[in-house]
């Protein structure tokens, strides 16, 4: 009889254990709640696995990581740009994943060689032009918007903003560290105004005139056109920036399995379940975005866009001049 209670004890102990530390990840996420909770639900439903969700802004998530350090509970962090990425593993955070999954469904092109991070979802920078104002002839790659024609005319917003980092560290590896400044430099002299707010407040002060081209990432164009800001789009047109040099600047949204994370093969198999065919449908047309996995339908605000050359940078570059990027802003004063 001892033997059968301590039996049951220890089953008992087992089936606690396994619900209370087996059965669950706990995701730090930037993204926002609303974007990836039909996932994690999805998951949960047929895994079992219950997801925890704290967001935050990416900055905020990486301190609060950096802070917790060997007890933190965070197993998958999920976040945008590449270059957040790229910090984190930069900062030790972050552990490396092997994976056939993520191996055969992740071009190398969107994840850290050493597999410490994977694109799930990628962003393009584009132009977004005023069609009475701007001869759609005139406009070529990112470069030429340095040129003279488009003194005063060019809207962005801040260098502080990772976006445009990401960006700039892209233009240093296409052109170097001299031609990108000089670049830059062009750039901040066709500034419409200083940079102010967001990339829709880009978009909106385009449509009120107060430039005649801004640089934005192309879902929150599609996410403005899908809603009331419709009309704004009545006189404005999309550009994917590209010359014979450089193609368009994709960007990546994506996730990582932390360091000190203690439930490594649960998050694992959440950031496989996120590269499945199913989420990724999901993860990509819930934001519209494009999908990591080509073979999955883009949204159909995106199908309007049209097709884009992207450039053949790896996304890692982003990160690793990320440092000489901010430096670079600096000097011009593009602030
Ligand atoms: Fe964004």
């Amino acid at each position: 009889m001892k033997y059968i209670n301590s039996f049951f004890l220890i089953l008992s102990f087992m089936i606690i254990s396994f619900e209370t530390f087996s059965d669950e990840i706990n995701l730090y996420s930037a993204r926002k709640e609303h974007l990836i909770k039909p996932l994690t639900d999805l998951f949960t439903k047929d895994t079992g696995i219950k997801v925890n969700i704290i967001t935050a802004k990416a900055a905020q998530l990486h301190q609060r990581i950096l802070r917790e350090g060997e007890n933190s509970q965070a197993d998958v962090l999920l976040t945008s740009d590449a270059g957040n990425l790229w910090r984190a593993h930069n900062d030790k955070l972050l552990q490396s994943v092997s994976s056939d999954i993520l191996d055969s469904k992740i071009d190398s092109k969107y994840k850290d060689p050493d597999n410490y991070w994977f694109g799930l979802s990628l962003r393009a920078r584009i132009l977004v032009y005023a069609a009475e104002r701007v001869d759609k002839n005139k406009l070529l790659g990112y470069k030429s918007l340095a040129n003279p024609e488009f003194k005063g005319r060019v809207l962005i917003r801040s260098s502080s903003n990772i976006y445009n980092q990401s960006l700039i560290a892209h233009m240093i590896s296409k052109y170097g560290l001299v031609e990108a400044e000089k670049w830059a430099m062009g750039l901040v002299k066709n500034f419409a105004r200083d940079p102010a707010g967001g990339d829709r407040d880009q978009v909106k002060a385009l449509a009120a005139g107060e430039g005649d081209i801004a640089i934005v990432n192309s879902y929150y164009v599609a996410n403005m056109m899908d809603t009331d800001k419709k009309n704004l789009f009545d006189k404005l047109r999309i550009y994917f920036p590209n010359d014979d040099f450089m193609g368009t600047h994709l960007n990546i949204s994506g996730a990582a399995v932390l360091k000190n994370a203690p439930n490594v093969n649960n998050a694992i198999k959440f950031i496989e379940f996120l590269a499945s065919d199913e989420a990724q449908y999901i993860y990509a047309n819930i934001n519209y975005e494009y999908p990591v996995v080509k073979e999955i339908k883009i949204p159909y605000i995106l199908q309007e866009f049209g097709s884009y050359i992207e450039d053949n940078i790896l996304t890692n570059e982003y990160g690793k001049l990320s440092s000489e990027a901010i430096k670079l802003a600096d000097r011009v004063g593009w602030k």
